[in-house]
């Protein structure tokens, strides 16, 4: 079995500290960061955006994970390639008509490139675009805030997914995931874990990962 991908959402990170609250996780074991855009539009709060990425960037070398929860994605997607983002995932619902340019925006960057659903959006919507894209994130929580709770139904997308998808694609599940959600969602299938609150509000950053494996 391939192994789980640990993206902590430094969403829940002391932002004072964020150097060493990322060099922190990635020492305790994580394999990517994932960084939150919010634009107070697509979702109803604000987050960071394209000069956090670029620090970031300066300051590590690990694997940023991008979650744009923004309308018009399209509009900012080269910004945050430049500023050193490794993957870019967009919302289908910010551009149902917009999908097939964005992918080739991205890949036209030589990046990776993710699709995420919101829990009201049936996973279907992405069957066209599975065998383009290189991973689906699938939100389970209303994007928006961390340390909100795990919506059971959402976790059962995840086969749908998995058994429409070519078998490279990695399946990213977000929102409410700690030791118990995680193993909901590794056993249907998931391959790759954000988590915010569970990994920032430890004590053990180490221990917190470990216990989502
Ligand atoms: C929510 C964000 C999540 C958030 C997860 O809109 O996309 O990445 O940080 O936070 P937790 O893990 O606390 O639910
Ligand atoms: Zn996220």
């Amino acid at each position: 079995m391939s192994k789980t991908i640990i993206s902590p959402s430094i969403l829940s990170a002391n932002f004072m500290n964020l150097q060493s609250e990322i060099d922190a996780v990635e020492k305790a074991g994580a394999n990517w960061i994932h960084i939150d855009v919010m634009d107070g539009h697509f979702v109803p709060n604000i987050s960071i955006g394209i000069p956090v990425v670029k620090s970031i960037r300066k300051n590590t070398n690990i694997f940023l994970d991008t979650h744009l929860m923004i309308e018009n994605p399209e509009k900012y997607i080269e910004n945050f390639i430049e500023a050193g983002s490794d993957l870019i995932t967009f919302h289908y619902e910010a551009c149902e008509n917009k999908i097939v340019e964005i992918i080739k925006l991205i890949k036209s960057h030589n990046r990776k490139v993710g699709i995420s659903i919101k829990p009201k959006t049936e996973p279907e919507v992405l069957f066209p675009y599975l065998k383009d894209i290189d991973l689906v994130l699938i939100m389970t929580v209303e994007p928006g805030f961390g340390g909100q709770d795990f919506i059971h139904d959402c976790a059962l997308k995840i086969p749908t997914i998995k058994e429409n998808a070519p078998d490279n694609l990695i399946i990213q599940v977000d929102g409410g995931i700690n030791n118990l959600t995680a193993k909901i969602c590794t056993s249907l299938g998931a391959n790759s874990l954000v988590a915010g609150s569970y990994i920032y509000k430890a004590t053990d950053y180490k221990k917190a990962i470990e216990s989502l494996i």
